[in-house]
């Protein structure tokens, strides 16, 4: 996808999202399904925080293991412990990773905030080195707080 259609693509999903009558799990996991269908994000997941878990919610791609991640364990626990969005351009760099697929590259974690709280993330892990940048983080805080109004 060339820059226009990709801005084109991240309108599309969050007017579809927007507009949708779902709430709550419904809506989430009818984001992630639409996250799915950008050929550079090949698993798309929230995870809720509740105390100091994060528990895997809505996704779509392959199962994973991790399904309950600590505070400041891997990309996801990093992102709530540092109150961070995290982009990660080659998770091979990483020591503090923990691996969901043997094809993962990239990687990008985006906080989910209500009341000035974290309630949880947007995760995406891409095959290729250095799928997100910029204006992946924007739309992904954009749908975030789509998701969190509607919690
Ligand atoms: N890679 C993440 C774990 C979640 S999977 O990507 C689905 C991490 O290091 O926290």
């Amino acid at each position: 996808m060339n820059q226009t259609e990709k801005t084109m693509a991240f309108a599309r999903i969050l007017g579809a999202v927007s507009e949708s009558e779902l709430n709550g799990f419904d809506l989430r996991q009818f984001a992630m399904d639409q996250l799915d269908t950008l050929p550079t994000y090949d698993w798309s997941g929230i995870y809720r925080l509740e105390g100091q878990i994060l528990y895997l919610d809505a996704y779509t791609g392959a199962a994973t293991d991790h399904t309950e991640i600590p505070v400041g364990r891997g990309v996801c626990g990093t992102a709530v412990a540092e109150d961070a969005n995290q982009v990660i351009d080659d998770v091979r760099e990483l020591s503090n990773y923990l691996s969901c697929s043997a094809f993962t590259r990239s990687e990008i974690v985006v906080l989910i905030r209500k009341d000035d709280e974290i309630i949880g993330q947007i995760d995406i892990d891409g095959h290729t080195v250095g799928a997100f940048d910029k204006d992946d983080e924007k739309f992904l805080e954009e749908l975030a707080e789509v998701l969190a109004n509607r919690w």
